[in-house]
C-alpha cells in the first residue's frame, strides 16, 4: 500500500538525486554521516563548475580589455576584515530553542509561533548576533595576534590590491580587477542544497571608475551582467531585477541591484548575483586602517582622488545550482513499447560537462576501434565521453541525463563510407555527417545553440 504520508518529491528533491546518481555533487564527508552546509563537486559537477567559471572569465578579462584578473590568498591580515567592517558587523541575528536546541536566523521566523523544528511553545532565546567570519589561527602560539580569518568574500583581496595592480600593470582608470575564488561563511541556513552553503565560490569583479562616473558604470555593468546569461544560454523569462530598498541597502552604498533566478520548486525567486554601487567606501576604510592612501594620480589632469567602486558579485556554486534547474526536463516519450520518461539537462552547450559522446553500435569487427580514434581525434577540440557498454537507446539516456548535446554512433557503414550518425540531445534528430566535418559541424552547431 502506497504510505499516504510519504512526502511528494519536489523538483528540487529531483535534481538532488540526479546530481548524486550521475556525479555531478555529493555532501560533504558523506562516509561520515556528511557534513551541514558543505559539497563535493565530482567529474560531471566540477567540469560543469569550471566551464562557468572559464565562461564569466573569457567574458571579463578576454571581452573587456579594461579588466584584468587577479588570484588573492583567502586568508588575510584581520585587519581587512576590521576595515571592510566584518569583524563588527557582518552577522545574523539568531535565536536558539531552549528545547530542541536548533538555531534559527530570528529575522526569519516569527518569534510569537513554536518552534518550527520541535513545537515548543514560548522556547526562544533572545536574539543574539552570531557573526558569519570563520576564525582560525596561524603560526604556533595561540595568542589573539594570530586570529585570521577565512574570507568571506573574495572583494578584499580586490581592494587591498588595488595599489599593487595600479603599479605594476599599467591600467588607468576606469578599470576593473575580476577575481574568482573560495569564500566562507558560517551560515545558519543551508537548506536548498548548494544555494547557500559555508563553503562556496564567488566570481566578483570591482570595477574602479572617477567619482561620478559611476552614474554611467553603474547601469553599463547591469546590462552586461545581464547579457552574460543570455550567453549562457539561461531563459531569460527567468530572470528578473530587484533593487534594493532602503533597508537592505548597505549604508555606504549608493545604489544596489540583484539579479534574481526563479529557481525550481520549493525555492522559487532567489538572488543569483549582486550589482552594487559602493562609493569610495572600501578603500577609504583601507587608507584608514593601514595608514597609506589607497588613492589614484589621474596621468593626464593630475588629479588625485579614491576612486568610487561599481562592483559585480555573482555566486559561482550558485551558478551551477542555476544551471541544473534552469536546464532540468521530464520528457514523455510516446514510443512503439508505449510511454516512457527521458529526463534531460538542456545545457547550453559550452556549459556542459561532455560536449560529444562517442557511441560505437557493436564492439565487434574492428567498429569499437574505429571509435575510438574518431574520440582520440575530437579530444583535441571538445570534452568527449567514449560508451560502449549496454543497448544504444541506454547510452544515448544515460548521456541526456548529463547534458550531453551531441552523440556520435559508429556502425558498419562508417567503415565503408567514413560518415557516422549524429544525436542532438534537444531534438532527438539524427543527421548522417562524414567524419571530416564533424569538428565543424560540432562547432557551428554550438555557436547557433537556441534552445526551444
Ligand atoms: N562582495 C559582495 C558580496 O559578497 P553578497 O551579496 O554577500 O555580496 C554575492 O554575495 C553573491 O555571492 C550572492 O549573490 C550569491 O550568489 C553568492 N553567495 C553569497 N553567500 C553565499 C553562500 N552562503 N552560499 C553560496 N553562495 C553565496
Amino acid at each position: 500500500m502506497a504510505n499516504k504520508n510519504k512526502k511528494q518529491q519536489t523538483e528540487l528533491d529531483k535534481i538532488v538525486s540526479l546530481c548524486k546518481r550521475r556525479g555531478f555533487i555529493f555532501q560533504s564527508s558523506e562516509i561520515y554521516g556528511g557534513l551541514n552546509g558543505a559539497y563535493d563537486y565530482g567529474p560531471m559537477g566540477v567540469q560543469l563548475k569550471n566551464n562557468i567559471r572559464d565562461l564569466w572569465w573569457k567574458e571579463m578579462t578576454q571581452m573587456h580589455d579594461d579588466i584584468v584578473g587577479l588570484d588573492a590568498s583567502i586568508l588575510m591580515a584581520s585587519k581587512v576584515w576590521e576595515a571592510s567592517g566584518h569583524v563588527g558587523n557582518f552577522s545574523d541575528p539568531m535565536v536558539d530553542c531552549k528545547e530542541c536546541k536548533s538555531r534559527f536566523r530570528s529575522d526569519q521566523i516569527d518569534l510569537d509561533a513554536p518552534c518550527p523544528n520541535c513545537g515548543a511553545e514560548d522556547s526562544f532565546t533572545e536574539p543574539k548576533n552570531f557573526n558569519l567570519m570563520f576564525q582560525t589561527s596561524i603560526g604556533s602560539n595561540s595568542d589573539s595576534a594570530s586570529v585570521v580569518y577565512l574570507r568571506p568574500e573574495t572583494a578584499q583581496g580586490i581592494y587591498v590590491n588595488f595599489r599593487n595592480v595600479v603599479d605594476s600593470s599599467r591600467v588607468q582608470i576606469p578599470f576593473g580587477i575580476a577575481q574568482v575564488g573560495k569564500s566562507f561563511r558560517n551560515e545558519i541556513t543551508t537548506k536548498n542544497f548548494i544555494f547557500r552553503s559555508c563553503e562556496f565560490e564567488q566570481m566578483e569583479m570591482q570595477f574602479f571608475c572617477k567619482p561620478g562616473d559611476d552614474e554611467k558604470w553603474f547601469p553599463y555593468w547591469r546590462e552586461q551582467r545581464m547579457a552574460f546569461y543570455e550567453k549562457m544560454g539561461i531563459r531569460m523569462d527567468h530572470l528578473r531585477w530587484h533593487q534594493h530598498g532602503p533597508k537592505e541597502l548597505a549604508f555606504y552604498a549608493k545604489d544596489a541591484y540583484d539579479i534574481e533566478y526563479q529557481f525550481v520548486e520549493p525555492m522559487k525567486w532567489q538572488e543569483l548575483e549582486g550589482v552594487h554601487s559602493r562609493t569610495d567606501y572600501d578603500l577609504t576604510q583601507h587608507s584608514k586602517f593601514c595608514g597609506k592612501q589607497q588613492d589614484y594620480l589621474d596621468p593626464v589632469t593630475h588629479e588625485r582622488y579614491i576612486p568610487y567602486v561599481v562592483e559585480t558579485s555573482a555566486g559561482l556554486t550558485r551558478n551551477v545550482l542555476m544551471a541544473l534547474c534552469d536546464a532540468y526536463d521530464e520528457e514523455i516519450l510516446h514510443t512503439e513499447k508505449g510511454d516512457d520518461l527521458r529526463t534531460v539537462l538542456h545545457f547550453h552547450p559550452r556549459l556542459a560537462p561532455v560536449t560529444v559522446a562517442v557511441l560505437p553500435l557493436v564492439k565487434k569487427d574492428g567498429i569499437a576501434e574505429l571509435a575510438k580514434e574518431i574520440e582520440m581525434e575530437l579530444r583535441e577540440e571538445f570534452t568527449t565521453f567514449y560508451d560502449q557498454g549496454g543497448a544504444i537507446g541506454r547510452r544515448y539516456r544515460r548521456m541526456d541525463e548529463i547534458g550531453t548535446p551531441y552523440c556520435i554512433t559508429v556502425d558498419y557503414d562508417t567503415k565503408e563510407d567514413n560518415t557516422v550518425t549524429l544525436r542532438f540531445r534537444d531534438s532527438m534528430e539524427q543527421v548522417r555527417v562524414p567524419v571530416s566535418e564533424l569538428i565543424s559541424t560540432i562547432k557551428a552547431a554550438t555557436k547557433n545553440y537556441k534552445r526551444k
